[in-house]
């Protein structure tokens, strides 16, 4: 017998079984989580990347109309798989757009996105005080897609086994012995649809980059009464110089550096006592070895960048023992200011000086990440922070 029905092009196909069993991991990773940040970055990873497929996939619908419904529908039939269709369609747009309203309304635990760990991803502004009822509208959006994927599998089903065509030949690829004819498409669709789609992805993943700078940049530190008195007399190589932190999360090390930093050292090896330097920091130069730790650094409750641009050491107090150093190191940390040990070496030549130390702080008393872990379930208090100064003697 002669088919009559069309099946629907391989976009389409491809869109739909991708799409689905992207949203069936989703909800099992939903109800998987809890206490993995791994497992919450890809949660909102593969989130968006279902909308931004979901944003290509409505746009290629627009544009290429999907096959005729089978006969073997009733009218109850037809209109029940019509609204199932456009509530798939709906919630495939409102639980990754709730997802991203939920993290950007999350102030107790607020970890930035990154996308697969490669892509900052921008909070959407909006009223915190709708964080509870997203959190809840978000969570029963699921058990709708489970509601209807009931309906959707079992009119499915009926009709492959009824009709004489089937339905389900309509959604799989030329794989089976007889598949039906395939719809055509629109030339320039697949172009236009996905070009929109990732173009959108890009612009808002850029959109923090293109309003501008995300804090002052080279912003004056906090004055102190070292930094008045200190006549340098020393000059810094910066290239061959390394300000580090490092400590555990989760179990992991993790470990950064700070670009940005200038130091005026006023020492002199026959009166080290009289030594001191001041060193500022522009906070939003620290990079750590994953981009999620880079972005975290920046927000409120760590460094808060924007509100604290710089942070100052200071170190004074300086003794030598058998040729190694032992001072005081004042950390001025948004606005906290802590005071610790220092040892360090000098490795002195001619008019050049290799100086390495290291000192730990516990971050509570910088009030570093004290909203979201303040009981170092996931980030040890102690931080290490390790310092090579290469630099040439000006006097
Ligand atoms: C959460 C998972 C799923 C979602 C969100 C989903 C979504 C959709 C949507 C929106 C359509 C309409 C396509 C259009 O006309 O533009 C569709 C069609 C279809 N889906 Fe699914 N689907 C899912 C899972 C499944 C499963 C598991 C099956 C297998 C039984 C299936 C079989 C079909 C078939 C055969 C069609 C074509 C129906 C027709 O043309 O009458 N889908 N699906
Ligand atoms: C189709 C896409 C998505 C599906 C199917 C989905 C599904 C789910 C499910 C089933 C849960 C568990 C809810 C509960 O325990 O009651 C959940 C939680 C969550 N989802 Fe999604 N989600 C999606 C997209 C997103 C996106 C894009 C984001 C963020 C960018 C996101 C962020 C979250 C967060 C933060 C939670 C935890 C909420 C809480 O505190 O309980 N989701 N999601």
């Amino acid at each position: 017998m002669a088919r009559t029905s069309q099946r629907y092009a391989t976009v389409a196909i491809l869109l739909h079984w991708t799409i689905a069993a992207a949203i069936l991991f989703m909800i099992w990773l939903g109800w998987n989580m809890d206490e993995n940040e791994a497992r919450y970055q890809l949660h909102k990873s593969v989130g968006i990347t279902i909308l931004v497929l979901t944003v290509a996939r409505v746009i290629w619908r627009l544009l290429n109309p999907p096959p005729a419904q089978s006969d073997g529908l009733s009218s109850w039939e037809a209109t029940t798989s019509r609204l199932v269709h456009l509530g798939f369609y709906g919630l495939m747009i409102a639980l990754p757009l709730t997802g991203w309203l939920l993290v950007s309304t999350e102030r107790s635990f607020d970890v930035p996105t990154v996308i697969f760990g490669m892509i900052s991803w921008p909070d959407i502004p909006f009223p915190v005080a709708f964080h509870p009822v997203l959190e809840m509208v978000h969570g029963r959006m699921a058990w709708l897609v489970i509601f209807l994927l009931g309906l959707h599998v079992a009119g499915a089903i009926k009709h492959e086994m009824t009709s004489d065509e089937g339905v389900l030949k309509k959604m799989l690829p030329a794989i089976t012995a007889d598949p039906l004819e395939v719809r055509p498409t629109r030339k320039g669709s697949l172009e236009l649809s996905f070009g929109i789609a990732l173009g959108a992805f890009a612009l808002i993943a850029l959109s923090p980059v293109l309003s501008g700078p995300q804090w002052p940049v080279r912003e004056r530190a906090p004055e102190s009464s070292l930094q008045q008195g200190v006549v340098a007399n020393w000059t810094v190589d910066y290239g061959g110089s390394e300000i580090r932190f490092s400590g555990r999360h989760d179990g992991d090390i993790y470990s950064g550096v700070f670009s940005d930093w200038d130091a005026q050292i006023q020492f002199d090896p026959d009166a080290p006592d009289a030594g001191k330097a001041v060193i500022t920091i522009q906070t939003g130069s620290a990079t750590a070895n994953k981009k999620l730790y880079t972005d975290s650094l920046k927000a409120g409750e760590w460094f808060d960048v924007a509100v604290y641009p710089a942070a100052t050491a200071e170190v004074f107090q300086i003794a030598e023992a058998d040729g190694s150093y032992a001072a005081q190191l004042r950390l001025n940390v948004k606005d906290r200011s802590v005071t610790v040990p220092f040892q360090f070496t000098l490795n002195l030549m001619d008019q050049q000086a290799e100086m390495t130390g290291q000192t730990e702080i516990g971050r509570k008393s910088l009030d570093l990440g004290q909203t979201s872990d303040p009981g170092n379930d996931w980030v040890d208090d102690a931080v290490t922070i390790s310092v090579r100064v290469s630099a040439s003697r000006l006097d």
